[in-house]
């Protein structure tokens, strides 16, 4: 695998005028910034809410895309601590249990994602508690209509680009109304951390000793079938995403032990091109250790491909999630370079959503 995928690459990853020539829009400088926003002390004030805190009976973080991502990543982090149920929602109708007891955190970059807005108008009907997360657009007008409050966070490259600083905003909503301890500490800890991480990742530092870059190149003419724990699961939904809208690559994740119940049986009409590649979290508990090294050793058996698999240990649940989701952005952004695709422009998106906005008459 790795030799089929040295074999036909063509672009020298440590050649940077070369890679600045396809990546015109610098989205390593981009992926470089990540640390960023976890090291700004953000002091979110949402206001006193009808009922107060214990008036929340349930939280939705409602989003589409990267915005979404920033909920994965939150729910991964903090669901232990909090009390109530909560889910990531990604559609323009709601849930029924949405009522006038739901936090509703509406999360769009750009404030215009029709999705997000619809469903944010729906849960204010529902008399939820509204706040919005993003750069502004119609989502910060329609907060103002509503005298709900909305977090500004600054803006990036593209919307999967400020993953960091919506990650720091919804988190701040929830510790801000008392729905987790705090997480400021945390966050910054981590950020210094990502910060030291960076050395090994980023464009500077040559092949044999980046592991991002290695990393690309393995995987370059397959299709990459992701795998992790469901608490790892935002990490390996954000690698998907990014594969696709990064590096224009199909690819798949599916979550365990699930998938050892049904999936795993696929494995036997593999071809060589299809790469397992299983994210682990450094602090399995010795049944998950169990569950993954069976799964692995089972599709090992009949899988054309060895399983790859990505291992960042961190001190902190914050930092075992955040560590790979760094080393495979800057994956997914060396895989487009090899394939000479500028990793920035995401055209298809945009192309969707002028027809679904010409659909729908707006
Ligand atoms: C583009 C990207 C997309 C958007 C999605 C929703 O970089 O990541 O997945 O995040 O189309 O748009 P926003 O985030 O503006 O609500």
């Amino acid at each position: 695998m790795t030799a089929l995928g040295s074999f036909k690459m063509k672009i020298d990853l440590d050649n940077l005028d070369l890679v600045a020539k396809i990546d015109r829009s610098d989205m390593i400088g981009a992926v470089n910034h990540f640390p960023d926003a976890f090291k700004r002390r953000t002091d979110v004030m949402v206001g006193e809410l009808r009922g107060g805190r214990s008036g929340i009976r349930s939280l939705v973080l409602m989003g589409m895309g990267g915005s979404a991502s920033a909920g994965d990543v939150v729910l991964d982090w903090l669901r232990d601590e909090l009390k109530i149920p909560a889910l990531v929602h990604r559609e323009p109708g709601l849930p029924g249990f949405v009522n006038h007891g739901t936090l509703f955190v509406g999360i769009s970059y750009s404030g215009n994602t029709s999705e997000t807005l619809n469903a944010f108008r729906a849960a204010k009907s529902r008399r939820a508690h509204v706040i919005g997360v993003g750069t502004g657009g119609k989502l910060s007008d329609l907060c103002s209509q509503l005298g709900a409050p909305f977090l500004e966070v600054e803006p990036a490259l593209a919307p999967r680009a400020a993953l960091g600083q919506l990650i720091v905003a919804a988190a701040s909503v929830l510790e801000n109304l008392g729905l987790v301890r705090s997480v400021v500490r945390e966050m910054s800890e981590v950020g210094a951390e990502l910060t030291g991480l960076m050395g090994q990742f980023r464009g500077q530092t040559p092949l044999e000793k980046n592991p991002a870059k290695r990393l690309a190149t393995d995987l370059l003419y397959h299709f990459i079938v992701l795998y992790s724990l469901q608490r790892m699961s935002s990490v390996a939904r954000r690698f998907k995403n990014q594969l696709a809208e990064n590096s224009k690559e199909l690819a798949k994740y599916d979550i365990l032990p699930e998938a050892c119940h049904n999936g795993i049986e696929a494995w036997r009409g593999s071809t060589r091109s299809m790469l397992p590649v299983i994210i682990r979290d450094g602090d399995e508990s010795a049944f998950e250790r169990s569950i993954v090294e069976a799964f692995k050793s089972t599709i090992s058996s009949v899988a054309k491909a060895h399983p790859m698999e990505v291992r960042l240990p961190g001190r902190g649940r914050l930092a075992r999630l955040l560590f790979p989701i760094f080393f495979l952005d800057y994956a997914s952004v060396y895989l487009a370079i090899l394939k000479r695709i500028d990793p920035t422009p995401t055209e298809l998106i945009e192309e969707y959503k002028s027809r679904l906005a010409s659909r729908r008459g707006r």
